[in-house]
């Protein structure tokens, strides 16, 4: 794992839910309208996580089955707790080496996940070899370059003033293809065709600052692991800073903008 990629830890799924899985299910939503499938097709879902995306599928779009994999032990136990659907299978697996015959599924799916993939024209590349001719391959990613992920645009750009060696950790930074251009250029790089794109647009609304700042405390993904590293007069600081960008009083809403790919 390169020195970036530590902070990523993809465990304590109750965490996760409520730094990330919360938004992802809105965007869930979306995604799978976009995307309209017929019924009755037989699914694959890599990076589950606490489960967004396999249960909205589940849900809206009467599929034959769903296979349900992620690559850590403690989401996909906890994914197989929340779903009880007798259409849904489980199983581990790394998205660059999918543990799958060829042509076995008539969509591969996926949420906010393809871009911490290490290499990610391979996990496109099994995606398509998964599917059956003519099937689909489906995933979204948050707009990190747009600044369309307003909670973590904010966390990084006070984290960033305070600590410049921040900056090569903000996803904005380590993820510069998630544009529409770039990942259409990644899937056509990847062997896909027919790429469409569209942007998934919703709100993240916050009571008030501490629920907004109360996720970033708990060390799962990105930028809480990041905060789980500094000293307790560091996180007091970067928490001041923080508030200093997104206000303290009322509400705290701001956007989060995805970009959905589809193709062949
Ligand atoms: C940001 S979370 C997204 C989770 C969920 N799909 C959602 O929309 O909320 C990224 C997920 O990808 C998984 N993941 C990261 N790298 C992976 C890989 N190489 N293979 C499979 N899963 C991976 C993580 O364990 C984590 O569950």
């Amino acid at each position: 794992m390169d020195q970036i990629a530590k902070y990523d830890t993809w465990s304590a799924s109750e965490h996760y839910e409520r730094y990330m899985g919360r938004w992802s299910r809105e965007i869930a939503d979306q995604f799978l309208r976009w995307l309209d499938p017929k019924p009755e097709l037989d699914w694959l879902e890599l990076g589950c996580g606490t489960g967004a995306l396999s249960s909205a599928t589940l849900r809206l779009c009467s599929p034959r089955f769903i296979m349900i994999t992620d690559f850590s032990d403690d989401f996909l136990n906890h994914t197989k707790h929340v779903i009880s659907d007798p259409r849904a299978k489980f199983e581990i697996a790394d998205a660059q080496a999918l543990p799958f015959p060829d042509a076995q599924f008539d969509l591969a799916v996926s949420g906010l996940t393809l871009n911490f993939v290490p290499d990610r024209h391979l996990a496109l590349s099994e995606m398509q070899r998964v599917t059956r001719p003519g099937g689909t391959i489906a995933f979204y990613v948050w707009d990190y370059p747009g600044g369309g992920m307003g909670v973590i645009d904010a966390f990084w750009s006070a984290a960033k003033a305070l600590k410049p060696a921040a900056s090569e950790l903000d996803e904005a930074r380590r993820f510069p293809f998630c544009t529409s251009e770039g990942l259409t250029n990644l899937c056509t790089a990847s062997g896909l065709r027919d790429v469409t794109t569209t942007a998934l647009e919703t709100e993240t609304v916050f009571p008030d600052f501490e629920a907004f700042w109360h996720p970033f405390t708990l060390g799962t993904g990105p930028a809480p692991g990041y905060g789980s590293t500094l000293s307790e007069a560091e996180l007091a600081a970067l928490k001041q800073a923080v508030r200093h960008i997104v206000g303290q009083d009322g509400p705290i809403r701001l956007p989060a903008r995805a970009w959905a790919v589809r193709a062949n």
